[in-house]
Protein backbone atom coordinates (compact mmCIF):
# COMPACT_ATOMS: atom_id res chain seq x y z
CA UNK A 1 0.00 0.00 0.00
CA UNK A 2 1.43 3.24 -1.03
CA UNK A 3 2.35 5.40 1.69
CA UNK A 4 -0.28 8.06 3.37
CA UNK A 5 1.07 11.92 2.74
CA UNK A 6 0.08 14.23 4.92
CA UNK A 7 -0.85 18.08 4.60
CA UNK A 8 -1.56 21.20 6.25
CA UNK A 9 -4.63 22.43 4.91
CA UNK A 10 -6.05 26.31 5.74
CA UNK A 11 -9.72 25.96 7.00
CA UNK A 12 -10.55 29.61 6.17
CA UNK A 13 -8.53 29.73 2.64
CA UNK A 14 -7.86 26.53 1.99
CA UNK A 15 -4.11 27.25 1.18
CA UNK A 16 -2.21 23.70 1.08
CA UNK A 17 1.26 22.95 2.57
CA UNK A 18 3.40 20.62 3.37
CA UNK A 19 5.09 22.47 6.40
CA UNK A 20 2.71 23.23 9.62
CA UNK A 21 2.58 27.26 9.96
CA UNK A 22 1.11 29.20 12.96
CA UNK A 23 -0.16 31.41 10.93
CA UNK A 24 -1.59 30.94 7.03
CA UNK A 25 0.91 32.21 4.53
CA UNK A 26 -2.08 33.21 2.61
CA UNK A 27 -4.88 34.58 4.60
CA UNK A 28 -2.79 35.39 7.39
CA UNK A 29 -5.05 33.74 10.06
CA UNK A 30 -3.46 32.30 13.20
CA UNK A 31 -4.15 28.85 14.04
CA UNK A 32 -5.67 27.82 10.83
CA UNK A 33 -3.85 24.87 8.93
CA UNK A 34 -4.84 21.81 10.34
CA UNK A 35 -3.20 18.33 9.63
CA UNK A 36 -5.03 16.33 6.48
CA UNK A 37 -4.33 13.33 4.82
CA UNK A 38 -3.52 14.48 1.40
CA UNK A 39 -5.37 12.65 -1.69
CA UNK A 40 -4.28 9.39 -3.75
CA UNK A 41 -4.54 10.58 -6.68
CA UNK A 42 -4.84 14.17 -7.56
CA UNK A 43 -5.52 14.39 -11.36
CA UNK A 44 -9.25 13.20 -10.31
CA UNK A 45 -12.29 14.33 -11.71
CA UNK A 46 -12.87 17.26 -9.41
CA UNK A 47 -9.49 17.95 -10.85
CA UNK A 48 -11.19 18.87 -13.90
CA UNK A 49 -13.90 20.89 -12.01
CA UNK A 50 -16.12 23.07 -14.69
CA UNK A 51 -18.46 22.36 -17.31
CA UNK A 52 -16.34 20.65 -19.68
CA UNK A 53 -17.24 17.48 -19.97
CA UNK A 54 -17.54 16.25 -23.02
CA UNK A 55 -15.03 17.76 -25.89
CA UNK A 56 -17.35 21.05 -26.79
CA UNK A 57 -16.32 23.19 -29.55
CA UNK A 58 -16.44 26.60 -29.84
CA UNK A 59 -19.53 27.94 -31.12
CA UNK A 60 -21.50 30.90 -31.62
CA UNK A 61 -23.30 32.70 -28.68
CA UNK A 62 -26.29 33.31 -31.49
CA UNK A 63 -26.65 29.97 -32.11
CA UNK A 64 -26.87 28.55 -28.26
CA UNK A 65 -30.36 28.02 -27.19
CA UNK A 66 -31.08 28.72 -23.85
CA UNK A 67 -34.65 30.23 -21.80
CA UNK A 68 -35.97 31.48 -18.57
CA UNK A 69 -38.38 28.57 -19.24
CA UNK A 70 -36.15 25.69 -18.16
CA UNK A 71 -35.80 27.36 -14.73
CA UNK A 72 -37.90 25.08 -12.07
CA UNK A 73 -40.24 26.83 -10.37
CA UNK A 74 -40.39 25.52 -7.02
CA UNK A 75 -43.92 27.09 -5.98
CA UNK A 76 -42.32 28.94 -2.97
CA UNK A 77 -42.53 32.49 -4.27
CA UNK A 78 -39.91 34.37 -1.96
CA UNK A 79 -37.83 31.28 -3.03
CA UNK A 80 -38.34 31.52 -6.63
CA UNK A 81 -37.65 35.44 -6.21
CA UNK A 82 -33.99 35.15 -4.42
CA UNK A 83 -33.00 32.03 -6.95
CA UNK A 84 -33.89 34.98 -10.15
CA UNK A 85 -37.02 32.92 -10.94
CA UNK A 86 -36.51 29.09 -10.09
CA UNK A 87 -33.88 26.63 -9.71
CA UNK A 88 -31.34 26.89 -13.05
CA UNK A 89 -31.24 23.18 -14.51
CA UNK A 90 -27.30 22.07 -13.50
CA UNK A 91 -26.46 24.64 -11.16
CA UNK A 92 -25.26 24.13 -7.41
CA UNK A 93 -26.92 26.08 -5.19
CA UNK A 94 -25.68 26.57 -1.22
CA UNK A 95 -27.53 27.62 1.44
CA UNK A 96 -26.03 28.36 5.00
CA UNK A 97 -27.20 29.74 8.25
CA UNK A 98 -27.16 29.31 11.63
CA UNK A 99 -28.03 25.96 13.51
CA UNK A 100 -31.92 25.55 13.88
CA UNK A 101 -32.45 29.04 11.28
CA UNK A 102 -34.40 26.73 9.27
CA UNK A 103 -32.90 25.17 6.27
CA UNK A 104 -33.70 21.63 6.66
CA UNK A 105 -37.21 22.63 6.99
CA UNK A 106 -37.43 25.00 3.82
CA UNK A 107 -35.77 22.65 1.69
CA UNK A 108 -38.00 19.70 2.78
CA UNK A 109 -40.81 21.85 2.13
CA UNK A 110 -39.15 22.97 -1.11
CA UNK A 111 -38.57 19.49 -2.31
CA UNK A 112 -42.26 18.85 -1.36
CA UNK A 113 -43.68 21.32 -3.60
CA UNK A 114 -41.25 20.13 -6.79
CA UNK A 115 -42.50 16.36 -6.21
CA UNK A 116 -46.04 17.91 -7.24
CA UNK A 117 -44.90 18.76 -10.78
CA UNK A 118 -41.73 16.44 -11.07
CA UNK A 119 -41.50 12.53 -11.34
CA UNK A 120 -38.84 12.30 -8.48
CA UNK A 121 -37.21 14.41 -5.79
CA UNK A 122 -34.21 13.04 -3.97
CA UNK A 123 -33.32 14.26 -0.39
CA UNK A 124 -30.20 13.48 0.55
CA UNK A 125 -30.08 13.91 4.71
CA UNK A 126 -26.32 13.11 5.79
CA UNK A 127 -27.41 14.52 9.68
CA UNK A 128 -31.05 12.79 10.41
CA UNK A 129 -32.74 9.24 10.01
CA UNK A 130 -34.99 8.49 8.08
CA UNK A 131 -37.45 7.79 10.80
CA UNK A 132 -36.29 11.65 11.99
CA UNK A 133 -36.91 13.07 8.47
CA UNK A 134 -40.63 11.44 8.67
CA UNK A 135 -41.44 13.26 12.03
CA UNK A 136 -40.16 16.59 10.50
CA UNK A 137 -42.20 15.73 7.24
CA UNK A 138 -45.48 15.07 9.23
CA UNK A 139 -45.03 17.97 10.92
CA UNK A 140 -44.78 20.14 7.59
CA UNK A 141 -48.04 17.89 6.44
CA UNK A 142 -45.57 16.72 3.77
CA UNK A 143 -46.16 12.82 2.50
CA UNK A 144 -45.37 12.43 -1.20
CA UNK A 145 -44.75 8.91 -3.14
CA UNK A 146 -42.44 10.70 -5.95
CA UNK A 147 -40.12 12.40 -2.75
CA UNK A 148 -37.22 10.23 -1.93
CA UNK A 149 -35.17 10.22 1.21
CA UNK A 150 -31.72 8.82 1.42
CA UNK A 151 -29.61 8.95 4.58
CA UNK A 152 -26.09 8.58 3.24
CA UNK A 153 -22.95 10.08 3.77
CA UNK A 154 -20.98 8.49 1.56
CA UNK A 155 -20.79 10.05 -2.00
CA UNK A 156 -20.07 7.18 -4.18
CA UNK A 157 -23.40 5.88 -2.46
CA UNK A 158 -25.30 8.90 -2.95
CA UNK A 159 -23.63 9.14 -6.84
CA UNK A 160 -25.23 5.61 -7.93
CA UNK A 161 -28.59 6.32 -5.98
CA UNK A 162 -28.86 9.13 -7.94
CA UNK A 163 -27.90 7.44 -11.29
CA UNK A 164 -29.88 4.54 -10.66
CA UNK A 165 -33.17 6.86 -9.26
CA UNK A 166 -32.82 9.61 -12.02
CA UNK A 167 -34.47 12.77 -9.81
CA UNK A 168 -35.55 15.83 -11.34
CA UNK A 169 -33.52 17.97 -8.09
CA UNK A 170 -31.44 16.78 -5.66
CA UNK A 171 -30.72 18.22 -2.55
CA UNK A 172 -27.21 17.63 0.21
CA UNK A 173 -27.95 18.47 4.01
CA UNK A 174 -25.39 18.82 4.57
CA UNK A 175 -22.21 19.24 2.67
CA UNK A 176 -20.23 18.58 5.72
CA UNK A 177 -21.38 15.70 6.16
CA UNK A 178 -20.12 13.89 3.16
CA UNK A 179 -17.36 12.37 2.19
CA UNK A 180 -15.03 10.28 -0.21
CA UNK A 181 -14.17 7.60 0.88
CA UNK A 182 -10.69 7.68 -1.60
CA UNK A 183 -9.68 10.92 0.45
CA UNK A 184 -8.77 9.96 4.45
CA UNK A 185 -9.47 13.27 5.63
CA UNK A 186 -12.56 13.38 7.93
CA UNK A 187 -15.97 14.91 6.33
CA UNK A 188 -15.55 18.52 6.95
CA UNK A 189 -12.44 18.93 6.25
CA UNK A 190 -11.35 21.33 3.44
CA UNK A 191 -10.36 18.71 1.28
CA UNK A 192 -13.51 16.55 1.27
CA UNK A 193 -15.46 19.88 1.22
CA UNK A 194 -13.77 20.95 -1.70
CA UNK A 195 -13.67 17.23 -3.70
CA UNK A 196 -17.22 16.67 -2.47
CA UNK A 197 -18.56 19.74 -4.16
CA UNK A 198 -16.24 19.44 -7.19
CA UNK A 199 -17.79 15.89 -7.76
CA UNK A 200 -21.26 17.35 -7.13
CA UNK A 201 -21.01 20.56 -9.25
CA UNK A 202 -19.79 17.67 -12.30
CA UNK A 203 -22.83 15.44 -11.48
CA UNK A 204 -25.35 18.60 -12.02
CA UNK A 205 -24.04 19.40 -14.82
CA UNK A 206 -23.47 15.88 -16.58
CA UNK A 207 -27.34 15.24 -15.61
CA UNK A 208 -28.00 18.75 -16.14
CA UNK A 209 -30.51 18.76 -12.92
CA UNK A 210 -29.85 21.37 -9.90
CA UNK A 211 -28.06 20.13 -6.52
CA UNK A 212 -29.00 22.27 -3.51
CA UNK A 213 -26.17 21.85 -0.94
CA UNK A 214 -26.74 23.04 2.59
CA UNK A 215 -23.64 24.66 4.14
CA UNK A 216 -22.87 24.89 8.32
CA UNK A 217 -21.66 28.75 9.09
CA UNK A 218 -19.00 29.12 11.72
CA UNK A 219 -19.66 31.24 14.84
CA UNK A 220 -19.21 34.57 13.33
CA UNK A 221 -21.44 33.94 10.64
CA UNK A 222 -19.61 33.17 7.49
CA UNK A 223 -19.89 29.33 5.71
CA UNK A 224 -17.66 26.98 7.16
CA UNK A 225 -14.94 25.85 4.81
CA UNK A 226 -12.99 27.46 2.68
CA UNK A 227 -13.79 30.48 0.45
CA UNK A 228 -13.25 28.69 -2.43
CA UNK A 229 -16.49 26.00 -1.91
CA UNK A 230 -18.19 30.20 -2.37
CA UNK A 231 -16.38 30.31 -5.61
CA UNK A 232 -17.19 26.94 -7.10
CA UNK A 233 -21.35 26.94 -6.80
CA UNK A 234 -23.41 28.88 -8.79
CA UNK A 235 -25.39 30.49 -6.14
CA UNK A 236 -25.04 31.14 -2.48
CA UNK A 237 -28.08 32.18 0.02
CA UNK A 238 -27.87 32.72 3.39
CA UNK A 239 -30.93 32.36 5.50
CA UNK A 240 -30.69 34.47 8.02
CA UNK A 241 -32.78 35.92 11.63
CA UNK A 242 -32.54 35.92 15.19
CA UNK A 243 -33.66 32.83 16.87
CA UNK A 244 -35.97 34.27 19.18
CA UNK A 245 -37.79 36.15 16.10
CA UNK A 246 -40.32 34.03 14.25
CA UNK A 247 -39.11 35.85 11.26
CA UNK A 248 -36.29 34.93 8.81
CA UNK A 249 -34.75 36.08 5.43
CA UNK A 250 -32.94 34.53 2.87
CA UNK A 251 -30.74 36.39 0.55
CA UNK A 252 -28.45 35.90 -2.41
CA UNK A 253 -24.92 36.79 -1.68
CA UNK A 254 -23.70 35.14 -4.65
CA UNK A 255 -25.85 34.35 -7.87
CA UNK A 256 -25.08 33.49 -11.27
CA UNK A 257 -28.91 33.65 -12.83
CA UNK A 258 -30.26 36.65 -10.66
CA UNK A 259 -29.79 39.92 -8.69
CA UNK A 260 -28.00 39.25 -5.37
CA UNK A 261 -30.20 42.26 -4.10
CA UNK A 262 -33.60 40.28 -3.37
CA UNK A 263 -34.75 38.98 -0.09
CA UNK A 264 -37.29 36.73 0.79
CA UNK A 265 -39.13 36.62 4.09
CA UNK A 266 -40.58 34.18 6.48
CA UNK A 267 -42.71 33.47 9.09
CA UNK A 268 -41.49 30.14 11.29
CA UNK A 269 -45.12 29.17 12.26
CA UNK A 270 -45.93 25.55 13.60
CA UNK A 271 -46.01 23.49 11.24
CA UNK A 272 -43.29 24.46 9.15
CA UNK A 273 -42.07 28.42 7.47
CA UNK A 274 -44.55 30.04 5.96
CA UNK A 275 -44.20 33.55 3.62
CA UNK A 276 -44.65 36.73 3.98
CA UNK A 277 -45.61 38.38 1.03
CA UNK A 278 -46.34 41.72 2.61
CA UNK A 279 -43.17 41.90 5.15
CA UNK A 280 -43.95 45.30 5.87
CA UNK A 281 -47.43 45.02 7.59
CA UNK A 282 -45.37 42.83 9.84
CA UNK A 283 -41.97 45.11 10.60
CA UNK A 284 -44.38 47.91 11.21
CA UNK A 285 -47.70 46.05 12.50
CA UNK A 286 -46.28 46.25 16.62
CA UNK A 287 -45.42 49.62 16.72
CA UNK A 288 -46.45 52.05 18.96
CA UNK A 289 -47.66 55.33 18.33
CA UNK A 290 -46.55 58.68 19.23
CA UNK A 291 -43.25 57.95 20.87
CA UNK A 292 -40.05 59.74 20.49
CA UNK A 293 -37.07 58.40 18.82
CA UNK A 294 -39.30 56.14 16.18
CA UNK A 295 -39.21 56.71 12.74
CA UNK A 296 -40.67 54.74 9.60
CA UNK A 297 -38.07 54.43 6.71
CA UNK A 298 -38.39 52.42 3.78
CA UNK A 299 -35.73 50.33 2.37
CA UNK A 300 -35.33 48.99 -0.90
CA UNK A 301 -34.30 45.21 -1.51
CA UNK A 302 -34.03 43.63 -4.75
CA UNK A 303 -37.11 44.40 -6.54
CA UNK A 304 -39.07 45.40 -3.06
CA UNK A 305 -39.52 48.06 -1.13
CA UNK A 306 -40.24 47.43 2.67
CA UNK A 307 -41.17 49.56 5.63
CA UNK A 308 -39.55 49.62 8.78
CA UNK A 309 -40.05 51.00 12.02
CA UNK A 310 -36.31 52.66 13.43
CA UNK A 311 -36.04 53.36 16.90
CA UNK A 312 -33.51 55.26 18.80
CA UNK A 313 -32.57 56.02 22.59
CA UNK A 314 -30.21 58.86 23.71
CA UNK A 315 -29.73 59.25 27.17
CA UNK A 316 -26.59 60.70 28.98
CA UNK A 317 -23.71 58.71 29.38
CA UNK A 318 -22.77 56.68 32.54
CA UNK A 319 -19.23 56.16 31.72
CA UNK A 320 -16.42 58.56 30.46
CA UNK A 321 -16.97 57.27 27.23
CA UNK A 322 -19.92 57.40 25.58
CA UNK A 323 -21.21 54.09 23.36
CA UNK A 324 -22.96 53.45 20.18
CA UNK A 325 -24.73 50.59 20.27
CA UNK A 326 -26.95 49.31 17.45
CA UNK A 327 -28.72 46.02 16.22
CA UNK A 328 -29.42 46.29 12.25
CA UNK A 329 -27.32 49.19 11.40
CA UNK A 330 -23.91 49.92 11.28
CA UNK A 331 -22.57 51.19 14.36
CA UNK A 332 -20.03 53.83 12.69
CA UNK A 333 -22.80 55.20 10.39
CA UNK A 334 -24.43 56.09 13.96
CA UNK A 335 -21.09 58.04 15.14
CA UNK A 336 -21.28 59.80 11.60
CA UNK A 337 -24.68 60.83 12.11
CA UNK A 338 -24.46 61.47 15.60
CA UNK A 339 -21.68 64.10 14.56
CA UNK A 340 -23.17 65.44 12.03
CA UNK A 341 -26.29 66.33 13.93
CA UNK A 342 -23.94 67.90 16.85
CA UNK A 343 -21.68 69.92 14.48
CA UNK A 344 -24.60 71.19 11.95
CA UNK A 345 -27.14 71.49 13.62
CA UNK A 346 -25.80 72.24 17.13
CA UNK A 347 -27.72 68.74 19.34
CA UNK A 348 -25.61 68.92 22.25
CA UNK A 349 -25.46 64.50 21.93
CA UNK A 350 -21.68 63.95 21.62
CA UNK A 351 -21.59 62.63 25.34
CA UNK A 352 -24.67 60.30 25.53
CA UNK A 353 -24.99 57.01 24.76
CA UNK A 354 -27.05 56.30 21.66
CA UNK A 355 -28.72 53.28 20.89
CA UNK A 356 -30.63 52.29 17.47
CA UNK A 357 -32.56 49.56 16.81
CA UNK A 358 -34.48 48.05 13.35
CA UNK A 359 -37.89 46.21 14.62
CA UNK A 360 -38.05 42.89 13.39
CA UNK A 361 -34.53 42.18 13.57
CA UNK A 362 -33.50 43.08 9.70
CA UNK A 363 -30.32 44.17 9.15
CA UNK A 364 -30.10 47.29 6.84
CA UNK A 365 -26.79 48.86 5.31
CA UNK A 366 -28.27 51.01 2.48
CA UNK A 367 -28.01 55.08 2.91
CA UNK A 368 -31.21 56.30 1.83
CA UNK A 369 -32.14 55.51 5.76
CA UNK A 370 -29.75 57.91 7.30
CA UNK A 371 -31.97 60.58 7.14
CA UNK A 372 -34.49 58.62 9.26
CA UNK A 373 -31.36 57.67 11.62
CA UNK A 374 -30.81 61.46 12.17
CA UNK A 375 -34.46 62.36 12.77
CA UNK A 376 -34.98 59.34 15.35
CA UNK A 377 -31.78 60.39 16.72
CA UNK A 378 -33.26 63.86 17.41
CA UNK A 379 -36.44 62.60 18.19
CA UNK A 380 -35.30 60.89 21.13
CA UNK A 381 -32.95 63.47 22.29
CA UNK A 382 -36.08 66.16 22.29
CA UNK A 383 -38.30 63.40 23.47
CA UNK A 384 -40.86 64.92 21.39
CA UNK A 385 -42.36 62.00 19.06
CA UNK A 386 -42.29 62.24 15.50
CA UNK A 387 -46.10 61.98 13.48
CA UNK A 388 -46.64 58.15 13.05
CA UNK A 389 -48.70 58.71 9.66
CA UNK A 390 -45.03 59.96 8.29
CA UNK A 391 -42.51 58.07 6.67
CA UNK A 392 -38.98 59.28 6.23
CA UNK A 393 -36.53 58.84 3.13
CA UNK A 394 -32.37 59.96 2.17
CA UNK A 395 -29.11 60.11 2.66
CA UNK A 396 -27.11 62.61 4.84
CA UNK A 397 -23.60 63.88 4.00
CA UNK A 398 -21.15 65.11 5.76
CA UNK A 399 -22.05 68.75 5.24
CA UNK A 400 -25.83 67.99 6.81
CA UNK A 401 -27.31 68.22 3.09
CA UNK A 402 -29.75 65.69 2.26
CA UNK A 403 -28.85 63.30 -1.12
CA UNK A 404 -31.11 61.68 -3.24
CA UNK A 405 -32.48 58.02 -2.73
CA UNK A 406 -33.14 55.91 -5.98
CA UNK A 407 -36.13 53.98 -6.45
CA UNK A 408 -38.22 56.93 -5.23
CA UNK A 409 -41.24 55.79 -7.27
CA UNK A 410 -41.44 52.39 -5.59
CA UNK A 411 -40.99 53.47 -1.93
CA UNK A 412 -43.98 56.07 -2.08
CA UNK A 413 -46.25 53.55 -3.90
CA UNK A 414 -45.43 51.08 -0.35
CA UNK A 415 -46.00 53.98 1.58
CA UNK A 416 -49.16 55.04 0.25
CA UNK A 417 -50.62 51.01 -0.06
CA UNK A 418 -50.15 50.96 3.87
CA UNK A 419 -51.78 53.85 4.83
CA UNK A 420 -49.13 56.83 5.55
CA UNK A 421 -49.85 60.30 4.34
CA UNK A 422 -47.20 62.07 5.07
CA UNK A 423 -43.76 61.66 3.10
CA UNK A 424 -40.32 63.78 4.05
CA UNK A 425 -38.12 62.92 1.17
CA UNK A 426 -35.35 64.57 -1.00
CA UNK A 427 -35.65 67.38 -3.05
CA UNK A 428 -33.25 66.49 -5.38
CA UNK A 429 -35.90 63.24 -6.43
CA UNK A 430 -38.51 66.12 -6.93
CA UNK A 431 -38.01 66.68 -10.45
CA UNK A 432 -40.71 63.89 -12.62
CA UNK A 433 -42.20 62.64 -9.39
CA UNK A 434 -45.63 61.71 -10.13
CA UNK A 435 -48.18 63.45 -7.11
CA UNK A 436 -49.71 60.73 -5.33
CA UNK A 437 -53.16 60.58 -4.26
CA UNK A 438 -53.78 61.57 0.08
CA UNK A 439 -49.76 61.63 0.31
CA UNK A 440 -48.39 64.75 1.12
CA UNK A 441 -44.56 65.22 0.06
CA UNK A 442 -42.36 67.23 1.38
CA UNK A 443 -38.61 67.92 -0.13
CA UNK A 444 -36.25 68.76 1.90
CA UNK A 445 -32.35 69.56 1.27
CA UNK A 446 -30.95 69.67 4.57
CA UNK A 447 -31.00 68.16 8.08
CA UNK A 448 -32.12 71.72 9.27
CA UNK A 449 -34.87 72.14 6.96
CA UNK A 450 -35.83 68.48 8.08
CA UNK A 451 -36.32 69.34 11.49
CA UNK A 452 -38.04 72.18 11.00
CA UNK A 453 -40.79 69.96 9.43
CA UNK A 454 -40.88 67.12 11.75
CA UNK A 455 -40.62 69.53 15.05
P1 LIG B 1 -34.29 23.18 10.99
O1 LIG B 1 -34.92 23.22 9.65
O2 LIG B 1 -34.00 21.85 11.57
O3 LIG B 1 -33.00 24.07 11.03
P2 LIG B 1 -31.56 23.84 10.35
O4 LIG B 1 -31.69 22.75 9.35
O5 LIG B 1 -31.29 25.19 9.75
O6 LIG B 1 -30.63 23.54 11.45
O7 LIG B 1 -35.25 24.02 11.94
C1 LIG B 1 -35.34 23.71 13.24
C2 LIG B 1 -36.11 24.76 14.02
O8 LIG B 1 -37.34 25.10 13.46
C3 LIG B 1 -36.38 24.18 15.36
O9 LIG B 1 -35.91 25.09 16.33
C4 LIG B 1 -37.84 23.99 15.43
C5 LIG B 1 -38.38 24.90 14.40
N1 LIG B 1 -39.54 24.36 13.68
C6 LIG B 1 -40.78 24.95 13.85
O10 LIG B 1 -40.95 25.90 14.61
N2 LIG B 1 -41.84 24.47 13.14
C7 LIG B 1 -41.72 23.42 12.29
O11 LIG B 1 -42.71 23.01 11.67
C8 LIG B 1 -40.44 22.80 12.14
C9 LIG B 1 -40.24 21.63 11.23
C10 LIG B 1 -39.38 23.32 12.83
MG1 LIG C 1 -30.74 20.90 9.36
Amino acid sequence: MAKQRHQYVCQQCGYVSRKWYGRCPDCQKFNSLIEEIAPVNHSSDSQRRGIAISSNKPQSIAAITASDEDRLRTNISELDRVLGGGLVPGSVVLIGGDPGIGKSTLLLQMCSQLSETHSSVLYVSGEESAPQTKLRANRLDINSDSLYVLCENNYEQIESHISALNPQVVVVDSIQTIYLAKIQSAPGSVTQLRECTGHLLLLAKSKNIPIILVGHVTKEGALAGPKILEHMVDTVLYFEGEQQQLYRVLRAVKNRFGSTNEIGVFEMVANGLSEIKNPSELFIENRQENSSGSVIVSSVEGSRPLLLELQALVSPSNLGIPRNTTTGVDRHRIALLVAVLQKRVGFSIGDSDVFVNVTGGMRLNERGIDLGLALAIASSHREKPIDSATVVLGEVGLGGEVRPVSHIEKRLQESQKLGFTRVIFPKFNRKGMKVLDGIELIGVSDLYEALGVVF
